[in-house]
């Protein structure tokens, strides 16, 4: 008998699991990037896990004095995180038509490494609005060499919804199923490469 217990022969083996990292650009305890993240978290299809990055408010602030050898443990294991990862979700709000700045240090700690490049990368929407800190993101993240996933777009108006609201919209069957759609997409991009 040909094939493993449990593993039908007729039908194709599973897909090695996808390690993708998320990382919220709000540090609000009721943040709906946050709430976004986790939610797409508990919706991975079954060849995707997500892993929710939590130091972004704790990163020092960037200084290219402190690189190398120097770099502060916690951009190191941001640093490590991104090259572990197969791709990096990042969900982020708007601050003043431009990337809030904890999200900007977390990138600036990435630049002179080669964790970002060519690392996929997708962009995922909690705000219908946000178009300048969205455009800002692409650019820098491009600049950065991450390979961005532009062909998907998964956006979820949470924007000035509170945490019981936001966790009923998550729920919702059509949102679900966007979350998973959004995922499978971006791990079929990451797959192709
Ligand atoms: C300091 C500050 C500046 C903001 N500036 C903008 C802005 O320029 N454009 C925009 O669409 N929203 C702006 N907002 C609204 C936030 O982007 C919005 O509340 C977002 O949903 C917050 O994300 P969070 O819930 O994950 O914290 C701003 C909010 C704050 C606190």
């Amino acid at each position: 008998m040909v094939g493993s217990p449990g593993h039908d022969s007729s039908e194709p083996p599973p897909l090695p699991l996808l390690n993708l990292l998320a990382i919220s650009g709000s540090l609000r305890a009721a943040s709906t990037n946050s709430a976004l993240i986790a939610a797409l978290a508990a919706n991975a299809p079954a060849d995707c896990r997500v892993t929710v990055y939590d130091g972004l408010g704790r990163l020092p602030i960037f200084n290219a004095d402190d690189e190398g050898e120097r770099t502060p443990r916690g951009a190191g294991e941001l640093i490590d995180a991104v090259t572990r990862a197969d791709g990096v979700i990042v969900s982020c709000p708007e601050y003043a038509h431009g990337v809030p700045g904890g999200m900007k240090n977390a990138l600036d700690w990435l630049v002179s490494r080669d964790a970002a490049v060519g690392k996929p990368a997708m962009l995922v929407h909690a705000s219908p609005r946000s178009l300048y800190a969205r455009a800002a993101l692409a650019e820098i993240m491009r600049t950065m060499s991450f390979a961005l996933c532009e062909g998907v777009m998964l956006e979820i108006a949470l924007l000035g919804k509170k945490p019981p609201e936001v966790e009923a919209i998550l729920a919702e069957p059509a949102n679900r199923q966007a979350m998973r759609g959004a995922l499978q997409a971006f791990a079929a991009f990451i797959r192709a490469r």
